[in-house]
Parts: C-alpha cells; structure tokens; sequence
C-alpha cells in the first residue's frame, strides 16, 4: 500500500491508483501551462518547458494503457503536439483529457474523444448518443486480453462499436492488452472494467514495470501451476481475475476445441465460451446481457413500475398515493420535500407487482438470490430494521434455552439481548484491552480455543453452538476469519459461526479484505476441505495429536490446527448492516447464509424472521437493498478502492503534517494490535517499505489486521477528551463522527466520501491545531501548564478496563465449573419483580464494604457507558472493585441502564437463589439444571 512516494514509475502501486491518474494528468497540464506561458523567443525556458512536459507524459503514459480512454489516438496527438513544440495545442489538448477524467464526462459526451482537428480516427466514437432519449446510458469498459496485433485490436473495436444500438441500455469501450499480467493489471486499474474477453494463445510477462506484481504472480501461479497446459494460461487466468473480483463477467475465445474448454469443470468462472473465428454479435450481446443480469434490481424495478399504475387504495397506509399529504392544508410541505414518488411507491400490499418480506415468493425473492450472489452467500434475508434485527434473528434460530454461545463480551448489545431472548448461555471471551485508549481489541484466537477445550474437558463442548464475534470491531481489528473457523473446527466440528460484520459489508469488494470477510473465507475453507494435501495435512496432525484432541494438552493452544476435513460442517453466518457501508436507507441489513446445514435450521430461521420482522416493512428500505447490491456489483471495486486510498490520504497527511501532527495523531495498526499478532512483523500501511504485497502477506498469515478506513484520532494530546472533540467538530465545523474514546475520536472514510472531504477535515484540523497555539502562546506559563496537565490526565490517567467479572452463583450450573457461562436470562427477568431488587448510590459507601465484605453485588441489568458503548454489567454478574472503580471515573454523560439519582440496579440477595429456579427457567432449563446435577 505504499503510496507512491517511493518510485512513480512502477505501475503496480495499487492504493493509490484512481486518485493518483487524476494527479498524474494534472501535473501534465501544469507542465503545459507553463511551457505554454514562455515567450516564444525565449528559447531556453521553451526547451526546458517542453522537457518537463515530455518527462510527465512519459511518467504517465504507461498507465493509460489500461483504460479505453483517452486511448491509443488522442494520446498519440498528444505525444505528436509535445513533439512538434506546440505548448498550446499540447495545453489544449492536456486541459480536455483531464477535465474529461476528472469529471467523467468523456462516459456521455462524445466531444472528449475527439481533438480540435475532428474527430479521431476511430471515427464513431464511443459515447455519441450515451445519453439515450435523454435518459442515462451507463458506460463500462471490456478488457480484451489478445495476443493479436494492435491493427487487428484496432479492427476489432471498431467492428463492435458499429453493433451499437440506439436501444442499447449500457454502452461500452473495448480495452485491449497482451498478456497474462497486464489483464491482471487492468483489472486491478482500471475500476470501470465490467467484463473481460480472454483470447487464447496469449502469453504470460508483461512489459510494464509493475516488479511486486511480477514477483506475486510468479510466486502465487507458480505454486497453483500457471499455465493451463501447453502453455496455455487463459483458464488460469480467468481463475485469478475471479479471485480479484468476482464480479466481472469472464469470456474465453478459443480456436481449439471449445465444447471441451466449455464442458470444463474448473470452467465454471467463464460465463461463456465462444469459437474464436465467429461472428463479434454473440460476443457483444452476451456482454450487454451479463451486465443486464448485475444491472437489473427486481424489486426497485417492480417497485417503480407499481408507482406508476393508478392504483386506488383501500387499505391502511393513507401516505400510500399521497393524496392525504399533498392536497393538505398543513402538511404539504412533507410532499414538497420528499416528492411524489416517495408516496406512489408506497403501500402496504404484499401483491399486484409486490412481494412479501416475510414470505417472499418474487420479486424480493429475486432480488435476495442475486444479493447472495453478490455477497458470495448461499442465501441472503433482506432486514429493514437493521443488524440489531439482525442479529437477534441469527442467534433465535440458532440458539435454544440452555445452549452455550461463545461471545465477545465486546460486541453490539443485540447479541447480549439475544442471548436473553434466546435463553443461551453466553460464555464471555475477552477482547485484549487497549488501556491507553479505553478501548478494546478483538478476541484472541487462543482465548477462543482455551473456551472450547475448557467446554471439552467439562463435558460441556456438545452444548456450544455458536461462536459470535464482531469484524471488524467498530475501531478496526479485523479477525483472520478463516483461521478463526478452521482451528475452532478442529476443535469442533459442528460449531457454527456467527460474524458481526456491520461495518464491513463492503469489504468484499476489496481483493485484500475479501478473505478476510465471512463468506471469502468460508469460500477459502470450503475448497481448502476438498484439497488432497488438506487431507494429508490432517492425517499428519493425528498422528500427532489423536484424532480426538486431548483438551488437556496445552501444546494445542500453540499449535495451527488443522480440522478434520471429513468431519467438519461449515456452518457461517453473516450480518452486516448495508445501511453503514453500502448505498442502502437506514435501517437496511442482511443475513448472509453459507451454512451446509441450513435445510436443518430452516424451519426456524423463518420463526425468527416472523418474531422480529415488522409485517409492515418499509419499501423503500428493501428496494435499497436491492440497488445497493445493484450497485456493489457494478461499481463497488472502483468506490471501496477509493475509499481505501482517501483513508490512507488522511493517514499520511495528519501524521506528517508538520503543525497537525504536534497535536493529532491517526493511529497505526502497529499501535492498535500488539505485535504478538503481526506475526509477518507488518507495522503499518505507510511504514517506508511497505507495499501492497506486504500488506496481502500480513493480511493472509497475521492473526489481525486493521481497516484503513477506521480511522482513530488521538485527540487528547491536544488537550480534548472524545466527546468534547466530537461535539467541537459537530458545532462549529460541520463535521460529524460516530464514536468516540476518552481521548480519541474514531473517523471513517466510506464510499460517500470525497478528496474534498479529506481536504476540509485537514483544513479544520490545522485551524484548530492554530487555535491551541495561540492559546499556548497567549496565555504564558500557567496556560501551558494546564493545557500539559488535561493532556497527562486524558492520556495518561486512563482508568483500567474490567474485564468480565463472573456470573453469581445462583446463574451457575457448577459454580465450581472452569468455564465461566451463566444463565443470563433468568437474571435479566429475575429483575421483572421489583420487590427482588435494589439500588444503591455509586459513591455510597455500602458499595465498598458489600465488596469487601459481602454480600456480593449483583448487577440487575445491563449497563452500557458510551463511550466505550460495551456492557460493564450484565444481568447476574457480579460487580467487582474494578468495575465500580471504572464505573466512579467515568466522565461519560450516557450510561444506558444506569441513573445517576437512583444508583445501581441489584439484585437483592435474598432474591438470588430463587432466579434461577423460580417461574422465569423454562421447563428444558430446569431439566438441564436437574441433568448437570445428576
Ligand atoms: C458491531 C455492531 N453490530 C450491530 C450493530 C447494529 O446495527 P444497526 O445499527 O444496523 O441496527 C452495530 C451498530 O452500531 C454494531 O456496531
């Protein structure tokens, strides 16, 4: 991820690529204006100009090879004006191509293609008429990948571009290269590529300058055997460019036998195979056909058309059709700013165009089955009341009474009320604490394999279910997915997972996240099980350890486990709220399903769906999810890599910005995740020497890594806690924010976010670095030495983070027992009865005797300070001296299910024995006591 600082000639620097072309092009214009701008007469300076304006074409030149625009014409006009010593014709002609860039009008206006001497040799160019009866025409590009030479590619273009029709709904240009890493290059590059045309015969080495990706390919072919056969590299190269980005449509031309190549069962990347020598038509109309089957959203579009019917209502949804809105006296400015589609594509019908969320049988089915596609899952449910919904759909249908689910006591509270609805035992396991930024990390895999040894020596294993963690966590540490489930199925078999990815639903367009999703890496391991060598692997593991591994032999917590490939049941789920990273209303979800088992559980993931979803879904919210996938699928590549590289701008520019960086500071992964797990010894995203490849080897072996785009900003070394600085951001700059820490804010970059943004962010963080300056400077000795003691108190005085305590005994089965879950639930209800329970003062002094002598404190309910936004209490935990302490120095204003006046919320003593065993256990529960008893 190195940012091109390093050396500007290599055209594998892959972070930085669309941001970096605008850059590149803009300097040439530079150049241009000011060789333009000396007299002519003044020879010296002309040469000079004209020299600098040479070596910037050259720097750019070999990176325009991978887009169809300006193409192969206009850039050898260019090259000729440059030549010719024309600095205004070459200015001219620099301004047009990077206003068109920039702006991406070059995609409708067919003026951009042509130079002011006419139209270009092509002829009819492009995007003539891409506005199409003045509706949008999107554009895309096609990467033909052809070992024939540049006059039969130039032929080729123009041959498909005259099977344009005025009808079309998309239009495309053709981009042509010549071997096996270009492809993978202008894959890579070039964001607006939807589909690429494999020719065969065509071989390996490009000529660009691109070392890293020569010495990745080489190493990563290599050892998966590169060429096809023969030489052949077409099949192997659709494989690679589908493990990139499994979105793009892949063609293969061939002239052998192309029933074989197309019977082929590792085939199954190629949508369709075509006899090389036949008719261009074919190939043109399955390309616009592909991008039909990515374009068409089936419930947006029935949605709309149903807008558009005269539909009279007589059901209960007055807003429907607007007529209670619009012909009002006093609300009509709600139609005026919503519009009037907002009220003709609403209704409460579940038919006539419609669907219904809860049992979808069209169009929402549809659109759930192409989401799946998309998200690489085996099934999607739509959720229009967010991953909260979510989550506790998940953990009902999975989870009955007494079940023991593996936890994060970290994660979102919706999993703690899910547990409680459930009736599940949670088992909390600790995330590693990052005092210094009262914060925590993510959950250790050993923690996690400790858990279910434990669980297994008790004799406990068979009762847990599921393991639920969060990835990313809201400050960034993304778990390395397909380790995480491939140790945790050694251990068990059958356990199921349940990945929290609310903030990162984007990043499976990122080739580097990607396996480090839910589904990339349940994809990982599914073709890892069925590998001969897995196998192998496996049977050298037993010999080794048994192929019942003894719970009590610690070498396992040291050792990578490998699963038993015959034995293990790939059960992932994923939840990630579309809303927070993808272009869907608010409130929009998914359930991603990847689950062998899931005819199973089926029965039961529609009860949770009917006890959580509203039977009065909000339209709107579906249809969003539709076109969010819609969108994703199209153009998620290009946005997630620009969100990617706004972060890293972010990063680079606070933390060597010589005034900002004396106050702010974006942390690094290396001080976000202890090294202990960086095991590759990656240090961060812009450490000098850091490229991208170093950064896809970290991300492949190291237990965690961070999200770029969460960006945590110390800003208590510039004398604010979190709040206060979130608030001043909010009030006086306009800039809003999500979390906040006692001495840092978390920002984030997503697919909204723009150069400008970044601008303004730095513009307001320099003003305010100004302003503590001033201060510093005005208010003489007695200010710096209070500005010096809020910044040792923000960032030094942090008070320590309690873990979980333990659950009391009365929520036990065997208090005496290693593992440490506990029956929650009947705590939680136990607090229903107001006569069971207790309040006393924070600061009372009953507090620190009942902790010194007794009786324990038992927490009534939850307690959520935000921030840090985690429970330091749950119902029937006991409160330790650490949590009140933590609790005391808590400087935070909201602390749901906490009030100040009343104090903390018990549960008497004299109530505890009775939780458990009084009317709130259910029947199992009780039998389950009665069992562990026996
Ligand atoms: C990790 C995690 N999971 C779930 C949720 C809930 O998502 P939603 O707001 O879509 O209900 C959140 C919300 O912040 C979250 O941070």
């Amino acid at each position: 991820m190195s940012t091109g600082t390093t050396n500007s000639q290599r055209v594998d620097q892959f972070y930085t690529v669309a941001e970096a072309r605008f850059d590149r092009w803009r300097t040439l214009l530079q150049a241009a204006r000011t060789w333009e701008s000396w007299n002519k007469e003044d020879r010296a300076n002309r040469e000079t100009g004209q020299a600098a304006v040479s070596k910037s074409f050259q720097d750019l030149r070999q990176w325009e090879d991978f887009f169809a625009y300006p193409g192969p014409v206009l850039l050898k006009t260019l090259q000729e004006r440059i030549d010719s010593n024309d600095a205004t014709g070459t200015a001219r002609l620099a301004q047009s191509i990077s206003a068109a860039l920039l702006t991406h009008s070059y995609r409708t206006n067919a003026g951009d293609w042509e130079s002011e001497e006419g139209p270009t040799s092509l002829g009819d160019r492009l995007p003539r008429g891409s506005e199409n009866g003045g509706h949008h025409r999107p554009y895309f590009e096609v990467l033909f990948v052809s070992p024939a030479r540049p006059a039969v590619c130039l032929e080729l273009a123009q041959d498909l571009r005259k099977l344009r029709r005025s009808q079309d709904k998309f239009v495309y240009e053709p981009v042509f290269v010549g071997n096996v890493e270009d492809a993978i290059l202008g894959a890579i590059l070039n964001g607006s590529l939807e589909a690429v045309v494999i020719y065969e015969g065509i071989p390996f080495a490009s000529s660009h300058n691109s070392p890293v990706l020569h010495e990745f390919l080489t190493a990563h072919l290599a050892a998966t055997g590169r060429a096809d056969g023969a030489g052949q590299y077409a099949l192997s190269l659709a494989k690679a460019l589908k493990l990139i980005r499994p979105e793009l449509d892949i063609f293969l031309l061939s002239d052998r036998e192309v029933e074989k190549a197309a019977g082929d069962v590792s085939a199954g990347c190629i949508r369709r195979v075509f006899y090389q020598v036949e008719e261009p038509l074919e190939l043109h109309l399955s390309i616009l056909d592909a991008i039909q089957d990515r374009f068409e959203t089936p419930y947006f579009d029935n949605l709309q058309k149903y807008s558009q019917r005269p539909i009279g209502t007589f059901h209960a949804l007055p807003v429907a059709r607007g007529k209670s809105i619009f012909k009002s006296n006093w609300i009509r400015d709600m139609g005026a700013f919503y519009g009037l589609n907002l009220f003709l594509a609403e209704s409460s019908a579940t038919t006539g165009g419609l669907d219904s969320l809860l049992e979808p049988t069209g169009n929402i089915k549809l659109a759930q089955e192409k989401a799946a596609r998309a998200f690489g899952a085996d099934h999607v449910f739509f959720v229009t009341n967010g991953t909260s919904t979510s989550n506790k759909m998940v953990e009902q249908a999975l989870l009955a009474p007494g079940d023991i689910m593996l936890v994060d006591r970290n994660c979102h509270k919706s999993h703690h009320y899910g547990a409680v609805l459930a009736g599940a035992f949670p088992l909390y396991v600790e995330a590693y604490p990052l005092t210094k930024y009262s914060m925590y990390g993510a959950v250790p895999l050993r923690t996690i394999k400790k858990a279910l040894l434990d669980l297994k020596a008790e004799g406990k294993l068979d009762r847990a279910r599921l393991l639920v963690l969060t990835n990313c966590t809201f400050d960034g540490h993304i778990y390395n997915v397909e380790r995480v489930m491939e140790e945790c199925l050694a251990i068990k078999p059958d356990l199921i997972f349940l990945w929290d990815e609310a903030w990162f639903g984007f990043a499976r367009w990122s080739p580097f996240y990607r396996r480090r999703t839910a589904m990339g890496a349940a994809a990982l391991l599914e073709n890892k099980f069925k590998d001969p060598a897995y196998h192998k692997a496996y049977e050298a593991q037993v010999k080794k350890f048994g192929e019942d591994l003894d719970p009590k032999d610690s070498k396992l917590l040291e050792t990578r486990l490998l699963a038993n490939p015959d034995k293990v049941h790939l059960r992932v789920y994923q939840t990630n709220s579309t809303h927070k990273s993808m272009s869907s209303l608010r409130q929009g979800s998914m359930v991603l399903v990847k689950d062998q088992d899931y005819h199973t559980v089926e029965e039961q993931f529609h009860e949770a769906v009917f006890t959580h979803a509203s039977t009065s879904p909000n339209l709107q919210i579906i249809a969003s999810l539709d076109v969010a996938r819609r969108q994703m699928e199209l153009e998620g590549y290009e946005m997630v890599n620009r969100a990617i590289q706004l972060a890293l701008d972010v990063r680079r520019e606070v933390n060597s910005h010589p005034l900002v960086s004396r106050y702010f500071r974006v942390l690094g992964a290396d001080e976000l995740i202890p090294s202990e797990f960086r095991g590759t010894g990656f240090v961060d995203y812009l450490t000098p020497g850091v490229n991208w490849a170093t950064a896809v080897k970290a991300l492949r072996e190291d237990e965690f890594a961070l999200d770029v785009t969460r960006l945590t900003l110390v800003c208590g070394s510039a004398g604010f806690d979190g709040t206060q600085f979130k608030n001043l951001l909010a009030s006086q700059y306009d800039i809003q924010l999500n979390k906040t820490s006692r001495n840092s804010i978390l920002l984030q970059t997503n697919i909204n976010n723009t150069r400008s943004d970044i601008a303004q962010l730095i513009k307001v963080l320099v003003e305010i670095s100004q302003g503590i300056e001033k201060k510093l400077a005005q208010g003489g000795k007695s200010a710096q030495q209070a500005f010096a003691a809020r910044v040792k108190s923000l960032m030094e005085d942090v008070p320590n983070l309690p873990n979980f305590s333990y659950f009391q005994e009365s929520f036990r089965e065997n208090p005496s027992s290693i593992t440490s879950e506990g029956d929650m639930r009947s705590a939680f209800f136990g607090a229903y009865r107001e006569e069971q329970c207790e309040h006393v003062k924070l600061s009372s002094p009953e507090i620190d005797k009942r902790i010194k002598d007794g009786p324990e404190l038992v927490s009534a309910n939850f307690v959520i300070p935000y921030p840090p936004g985690f429970p330091i209490m749950v119902p029937g935990q006991v409160i330790t001296g650490e949590t009140i302490e933590f609790m005391r120095k808590l400087d935070v204003k909201e602390i749901h299910g906490f009030s100040a006046s009343l104090g903390l919320k018990l549960l008497k003593p004299s109530a505890l024995k009775k939780a458990l065993h009084g009317k709130s256990a259910t029947e199992e529960e009780k039998k389950l006591k009665r069992k562990t008893a026996a």
